[in-house]
């Protein structure tokens, strides 16, 4: 008897779960738990690739600017170098990704210890870059590359790094599409845009790609009741063919970022410097002027690798995950600069990952007195402190956290070798006394893990 009834209970509660467990509110779309892949990621790789790819001047909002904003130095740079008459979608032709291996972008992300990789599918300018039904002689198979470019580096990420979840920007709004115009001078009072571009392109990409993550933007001018965003979001999360994996970002309307959805962004750059309490990113970018690729950078305009270290450390103490910006270029390529950094990064999370992936937050998030250790993330007993500058003498004072029992502090990366950095307790602090320099592996900064120690109450 009691093993007749069970498989009819199973079958009641997996349909209970699976179907219409979402309304499309905020509030019930906020109590779907995050999906447990994306906290422990820690580490992502934006991608800004389009049209804008191919001036690759200014930044990816070329087009507004120039014929928007009229701004005089996008204005006197087509003027300067375009024929008169010299249209945007001139340059779709000119964005050839000729040199585009998707596996060898695979290695690289995966060289650099990223966990998930977003590209944007479609900008603000309205190009897609794979063959939308919705985008007429306006994607990447009819125009350009000739190619579906989301579908090859979804395949080969897949295919070659498993391990590496596939998401996707998607604009909502487009500058200059003629149905959103209309709209927006309607006060948003009728949506012929969103009902025939925007949603039906969303429920391509999803059902065509499966990405696990959507990384909504554009939203600003119009409320979430306009852009539909909980109507999508609830068949999303209920009945998508990613329902249980994918997690979204906040930019679904205004008033929505840092409010509604899986995790939030806020601002792009977002970096509160303080724990949150919601699951966050920090979308940041290489080249500090741009996400899309500008051929006049500079190598200043790049962050160096000791700051991309430094906001890593910063973001992950604070309950975030960094989101890693690179720009390719028209041709397919990942600026030389931007792969090194990349490999940077990797090379670091080689030695030190361990203090990174699937760490969560202590009680402190800085050290007062030792300004340079960010960090100090928990996993199981452990602490972990990322120290981003050497100390004077190699003596640090850390107040923050205090030992008790048997503490023991080790660095990580000399840990197999060395007997590791030594620790006394002094009336200012633990005092750690580093090894000798040339027997750490690490460049850039060092993760102290430390056993058997206690918050301060400091
Ligand atoms: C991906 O990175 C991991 C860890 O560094 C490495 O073991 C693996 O061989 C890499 N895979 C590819 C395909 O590059
Ligand atoms: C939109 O709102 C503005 C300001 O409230 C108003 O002047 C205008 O008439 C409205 N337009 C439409 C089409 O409703
Ligand atoms: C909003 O989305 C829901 C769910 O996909 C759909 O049933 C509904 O028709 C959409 N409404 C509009 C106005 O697009
Ligand atoms: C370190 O932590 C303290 C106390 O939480 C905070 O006031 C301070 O701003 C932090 N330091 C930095 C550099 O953010």
């Amino acid at each position: 008897m009691v093993r007749a009834q069970l498989p009819s209970l199973l079958l009641f509660c997996f349909y209970g779960l699976s179907h219409g467990a979402y309304e499309p509110t905020w509030a019930s779309l906020d109590s779907r738990p995050l999906p447990g892949w994306y906290d422990g990621a820690k580490v992502g790789i934006f991608l800004h690739w389009g049209v804008f790819s191919v001036p690759s001047f200014g930044s990816e909002w070329f087009w507004s600017h120039w014929q928007a904003a009229h701004s005089p130095k996008y204005v006197e740079f087509m003027e300067k170098n375009y024929r008169p008459g010299f249209t945007y979608a001139d340059f779709a032709p000119e964005f050839t990704a000729e040199f585009f291996e998707p596996e060898e972008w695979a290695s690289v992300f995966n060289a650099s210890g990223a966990r998930y990789v977003v590209l944007t599918s479609k900008h603000h300018e309205g190009f897609t870059l794979w063959p939308s039904r919705y985008s007429w002689n306006w994607n990447s198979l009819d125009v350009g590359p000739k190619r579906d470019l989301v579908g090859d580096l979804a395949k080969a990420l897949r295919s070659k790094t498993p391990g590496i979840h596939f998401g996707l920007y998607h604009s909502l709004y487009e500058w200059f599409h003629p149905l959103y115009l209309q709209d927006k001078k309607n006060n948003f009072t009728t949506n012929d845009f969103v009902v025939t571009k925007t949603m039906p392109e969303l429920y391509e990409l999803v059902n065509t790609y499966e990405p696990e993550v959507i990384w909504s933007d554009g939203d600003w001018d119009a409320h979430d009741t306009y852009w539909n965003s909980t109507g999508f979001l609830a068949w999303l999360f209920n009945d998508s063919p990613v329902k249980d994996t994918v997690v979204v970002n906040d930019r679904w309307g205004r008033g929505i970022p840092c409010h509604h959805g899986s995790y939030y962004t806020c601002t792009d750059h977002y970096n509160p410097g303080v724990l949150q309490p919601h699951k966050w990113e920090n979308c940041m970018t290489l080249d500090k002027h741009s996400w899309g690729y500008r051929r006049n950078a500079h190598a200043t305009d790049y962050i160096s690798i000791h700051q991309l270290i430094t906001e890593l450390a910063q973001t992950i103490s604070c309950g975030g995950n960094v989101l890693v910006n690179v720009g390719p270029t028209h041709d397919g390529r990942l600026p030389p600069i931007m792969e090194e950094r990349l490999r940077q990064l990797g090379s670091w999370l080689d030695v030190n990952g361990e203090a990174v992936y699937d760490s969560v937050p202590w009680k402190h998030q800085n050290d007062t007195v030792a300004p340079g250790v960010w960090g100090l993330p928990r996993r199981g007993d452990l602490v972990y402190g990322i120290a981003l500058s050497w100390p004077k003498d190699s003596l640090m004072t850390l107040v923050r956290s205090y030992q008790h029992h048997t503490p023991h502090i080790t660095m990580w990366d000399t840990m197999r070798t060395t007997a590791g950095a030594e620790y006394k307790a002094t009336r200012s602090g633990m005092q750690i006394v580093f090894p000798p320099m040339a027997e750490v592996k690490s460049q850039w900064a060092w993760v102290l893990v430390m056993a058997g120690v206690t918050p301060a109450s400091t």
